[in-house]
């Protein structure tokens, strides 16, 4: 198999490198409301408790020790040495995935390092903190700068990349998720609906979805990733 690979990944890659998942016993949602920080209607009601959510989330990417762990690096070398286009999907809003040197990648829940204007549209690279007083640098506005994340109940970004991109892959792997949010916890039903592609499970423990997979491997992302990225390219794809 040397065919197109399409990789999604989730908050359980970055576990290792010291960011917190969302829904393990010490996840995110166990310690705010989701409600509250990651909805537009969150955001309305407290723009200033929504801001300091993400400005702490936003700093804690650049505190010593939060770096890519070997299974960023792993899919980054996967990327350089695959005979065929290696694509990262993540749900994840960190830039471990572009720090370990991949390139060919997809924020479809947007990206901590940037904001956007909710008034005229424009988004910018932002790395210190947000706020309210904060002034759109393209349409001048004040207080209309927000995270350039999705929400909930809003719509994922790239989507019709992405599908593209799932009808044509020969191999599918999901790492470090949990198969509760969709649309990306529905990704492996249509790959599987199309029937071309092996799918494979990569995460410590068995998914929502675990069981719709070929292939499944459980453990730390930092030792299953390398391990079967390392595999794979000794098979030559
Ligand atoms: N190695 C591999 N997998 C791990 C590790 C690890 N070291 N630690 C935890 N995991 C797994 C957990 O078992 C779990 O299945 O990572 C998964 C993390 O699941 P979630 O916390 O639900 O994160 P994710 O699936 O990325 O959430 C999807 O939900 O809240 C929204 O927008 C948010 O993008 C996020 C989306």
């Amino acid at each position: 198999m040397q065919g197109p690979i399409v990789i999604l990944t989730g908050a359980g890659i970055s576990k290792e490198s010291g960011l917190d998942t969302f829904r393990c016993v010490d996840g995110i949602w166990a310690k705010v409301r989701l409600e509250d920080v990651a909805t537009p209607e969150g955001f309305d009601r407290d723009p200033d408790q929504v801001h300091a959510f993400y400005n702490d989330r936003r700093a804690q990417l650049g505190d010593p020790g939060v770096e890519p762990n070997p299974a960023h690096h792993a899919l980054a070398e996967l990327e350089r040495r695959w005979p065929a286009e290696v694509l990262i999907v993540t749900q994840n809003i960190d830039d471990l995935h572009e720090r370990a040197g991949s390139r060919n990648l997809i924020h479809m829940h947007g990206e901590l390092l940037k904001a956007r204007c909710a008034s005229c549209g424009q988004t910018v690279e932002w790395h210190g903190a947000l706020g309210v007083t904060d002034r759109c640098a393209s349409c001048g506005r004040v207080g209309a700068m927000r995270p350039d994340i999705v929400w909930f109940g809003e719509m994922p970004l790239e989507m019709e990349r992405i599908y593209r991109a799932l009808e044509t892959c020969a191999l599918f792997i999901a790492i470090g998720t949990s198969g509760h949010v969709y649309p990306a916890a529905g990704f492996v039903q249509s790959v599987q609906s199309i029937g071309k592609a092996h799918t494979v499970e990569l995460n410590l423990e068995p998914s929502e979805g675990a069981s719709r997979f070929d292939e499944t491997i459980y453990g730390p992302a930092t030792a299953a990733v390398p391990a079967y990225v390392s595999r794979l390219l000794a098979r030559g794809g």
